[in-house]
Formats: C-alpha cells, structure tokens, sequence
C-alpha cells in the first residue's frame, strides 16, 4: 500500500511538472526514480494505474504530457516483460526442438541396430577415434578378425556363416548409431555456448543447460556400459549373446528423460501459455495432477518396453489378448526369487508391459473424458484429443508386433510411437500447467 501510495505521489508530482511546462532535465530523473519505487507486486496493476490518473487529467493537460506517455508505457512494458527479448527466447526454443528432433532420430536408429542385431559390431570405445571408420581392405579384415573374438560372432556364424559384407553392415548400423550420438552432442553444445556468450540464456535456464550437458554425456556412457555387457562371455555358451536388459532400459530410459526434458523446454520457449477458465477450477487442478499421472504412466509403460526388448520377450506368447489360451500364464513366477521375474522372467516382462500399457489407454482415455467437461482453449482440446488418438495407434502398434512375431519394421515403429506419445503427454501437461501469479 504505501508503495502504491509512493508511486502515485511520484505521478502526480511528474504530472504537475509536466503540466506547469518545466519538465525537461528533471523528469529524466523522475521517471527513474518513480519506476524504482514500483516494486514487484505493483507491477500488474501498473498500466491502469498510469491510465487513471492521467485519463482524469483535465482537458487543458498540455501536449508534452501526452508525448511523455510512450515513453512511461515503455519503461512499463520493459518492467513487466522478461529482460530478454522474444526473439531470443524463440531461437532458444527452435534450438531445442532440434535437439529433441536428433534424440528422437538417434534413439529410432539405435531400435534398428538393436533389431537387426547390429549392436555389437563395434567391440571398444574411443570418442575420437571410432569417428574413422576403416576404409582399406586390410583395415576392414582387422576389424571382423577382432570382432571374431567375441561371443555373438561365434554365436551367429554357428547358425550361418558371417562374410565380410555382413560384417560391414552391422558394423555401419553401429557406427551410424554412435555418430548421431555425436552429432545431438554438437547440436547441443555450439549453440549452447554461442547463446551463452550473446546473453541470450535466462538465469533459470543456466543450470538447465549443465543438467542436459551431464545428460548427454551419461547417455554415451551408458551405451557404451551397455554394449560391454553383451560383449562377455554368456554364463551357459548355448544363450543367445545380448545386452544386460537392466542397461538397456537404463540407456532407453535416459535417452527418454533427455527428449521429455528438451522439448518440455522447447514448449516453454514456443508455445505462450494458453488462459484456462477462471470457472471449473477444481477439474483443472484435477486435470492437471491427472496430466503428470498420464506422462508418468506412459515413461513406465515404455521402460517395460525396453524390458520387453532387451529379454526378446516379445516372442514368447504371440497371441492377444489371452496369452496362449490363459489370462494369467502358468510360468508367471517360475524364477526365484519371486522379485526376478519382474525383470528377469521373460513372461512376466511380457505380461507387466500388456498390463501397464492396457492401464495406460484406460489412464488416457479417462483424463479425456474427464477434459470433456471442462470448457479448455482449443490448443488445450487438441492436446487432449492427439494424445487419445495416439494411445490407441500405439496399443495397435504393440499387439501386431506382438502377433507377427517382431517384424524389424513394425517394432522400429512401435517404439517411435512411444516417443510420439510421450511428446503429446508432455504438450498435454505443457497446456494444463499452472501460470506464474
Ligand atoms: C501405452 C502403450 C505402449 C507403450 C508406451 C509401449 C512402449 C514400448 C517401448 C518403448 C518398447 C521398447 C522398444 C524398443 O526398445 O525397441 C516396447 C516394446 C514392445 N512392446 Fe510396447 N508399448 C505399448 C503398448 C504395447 C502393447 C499393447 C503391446 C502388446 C500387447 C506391446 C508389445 C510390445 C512388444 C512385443 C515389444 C518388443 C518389441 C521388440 O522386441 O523390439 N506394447 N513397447
């Protein structure tokens, strides 16, 4: 109050002097000196506080006035937007779409590696100097005479014999993964520093950009302890050689988090918040808590994938929605101890991933019916409305990957899907989530 009462001190004090034609150099110091004493709380009601008084200002108010008003409405304009200009917080959000565009991309080849069995190829680990791929012959025939020392060459060549040329694809498919790999590194990383010098990065944002930074970097590690795993020795020399399931889901899982957090940003920078009604404020509360369920819902449900995935346990019961001709398979807790089969048992993998993904559509479809009642701006609706339609592309994706046996193709798609989904699941959340006061 006594701000307030400050400020409209300090106005009409400007006003008299600005009527009484003796403005001039010290109104440069009062306009100042009136905005300091304009604190934070004030500033909403700032434009139509400097309305009133000057709109009852008596028709004789001279022209200087008038004149001086632009000015006064810009200072404001600069005391209530953000210190950075819109064009640089747009550039930052473009900046992040193709961040998350090249996760997207990278995690999608990194599926087809997976699926082609091409993700042992590549037998060490050097930042630099796995960029050179080899390029005489000789250097081709060192590299497969190394990776012949592993276990899932002696494994394949057992089952069909592996020539160079086969070699040389897998070894590509690897190569091309961990190169894009590099290349969401540099996508990151040159723009991160040139916007940081320009000034352009908000104080918030900083340590958001250390964040995704440490992000990037566990993500190669990750793949890299990922990729270890496989290259040992299996426990029984029958086993088909693959990849811990526990990394492999580690390695999805943060590439996940990585993609939710650059293009929940990337919203943020893009898209300005739409107004909710000021009625119906419990469902939107409702609404929204059910929006964090439906993103937490849908990250679980794809985790399960990657278990799925990683055990191949989408070739155990090909059949929907009975598994075999049971509900409840009869070898759902055959391993010991029972906490293993979550994991470890590749029935039970299957099962939780139908169990979760069949909570999720039901979760989706819920919330949708539920946003039916509120009276949301379209973009809300529309967000709303993708996200349904998606859930139910998505199941429809599963269960034929499910009923064909994997196909490269279909299970290449079906895991994009999760991504597309949790892009509407986050755009949802985006729409729904609550304004700074
Ligand atoms: C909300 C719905 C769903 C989500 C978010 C989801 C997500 C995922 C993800 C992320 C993967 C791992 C993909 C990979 O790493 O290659 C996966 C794998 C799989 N999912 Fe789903 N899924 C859903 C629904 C379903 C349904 C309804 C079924 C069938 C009943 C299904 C069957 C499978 C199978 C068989 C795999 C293994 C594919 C492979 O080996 O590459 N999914 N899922």
């Amino acid at each position: 109050m006594s701000t307030i009462c400050a400020f409209h001190r300090a106005l009409f004090t400007s006003r008299n002097v600005i009527q009484s034609g003796k403005g001039g150099p010290r109104m440069s110091k009062l306009v100042p000196q009136l905005f300091s004493s304009f604190n934070t709380a004030t500033r909403r009601n700032f434009h139509s506080m400097i309305r009133t008084p000057l709109r009852s200002t008596p028709k004789n108010t001279t022209s200087q006035s008038w004149r001086l008003l632009p000015a006064i409405r810009k200072s404001a304009s600069q005391a209530t937007s953000p210190a950075l200009p819109e064009y640089t917080q747009k550039a930052i959000g473009w900046w992040l779409v193709g961040c998350s565009g090249m996760v997207f991309g990278t995690v999608i080849l990194g599926g087809v590696t997976r699926l082609t069995e091409s993700g042992l190829s590549m037998v060490d680990w050097k930042l630099f100097k796995d960029m050179k791929p080899p390029r005489s012959q000789e250097e081709w025939v060192a590299e497969f005479e190394r990776y012949k020392q592993f276990p899932e060459y002696k494994y394949v060549n057992e089952q069909k014999e592996m020539t160079l040329s086969d070699f040389k694809f897998i070894f590509y498919m690897e190569y091309a993964h961990r190169m894009m790999g590099r290349m969401v590194g540099l996508t990151f990383l040159l723009p991160a520093a040139y916007f940081l010098k320009k000034g352009w990065v908000s104080k918030a944002m900083k340590p958001r950009l250390a964040i995704y930074t440490a992000l990037i970097g566990f993500q190669g590690f990750l793949g890299w302890y990922m990729v270890k795993s496989g290259l040992q020795e299996q426990a029984k020399p029958t086993d088909v050689p693959r990849v811990s399931q526990y990394r492999l889901a580690s390695h999805l899982g943060s590439a996940f988090l990585l993609y939710s957090l650059f293009l929940y940003q990337a919203f943020n920078h893009l898209l300005p918040a739409s107004k909710l009604p000021n009625t119906h404020l419990k469902q939107i509360s409702k609404l929204r808590g059910m929006s964090h369920g439906v993103l937490t819902a849908v990250f679980i449900t794809a985790l399960s994938g990657a278990f799925v995935a990683g055990l191949d346990a989408g070739l155990v019961y090909n059949s929907w929605p009975k598994m075999a001709d049971r509900w409840i398979p009869s070898d759902l807790l055959s391993h010991f101890p029972a906490w293993k089969n979550f994991f470890e048992n590749p029935t039970t993998v299957q099962f939780d991933h139908r169990l979760l993904a069949h909570s999720t559509v039901a979760l989706i479809f819920g919330f949708w019916l539920m946003s039916r009642r509120v009276p949301l701006p379209p973009r809300a609706k529309l967000a709303c409305n993708c996200l349904l339609g998606m859930v139910f592309v998505q199941a429809t994706l599963g269960i034929s990957t499910l009923l064909t046996y994997v196909p490269t193709h279909l299970a290449a798609t079906h895991q994009s899907g999760s991504l597309v989904l949790l892009s509407f699941a986050i755009w949802v959340a985006h729409e729904l989530k609550r304004m700074p006061k």
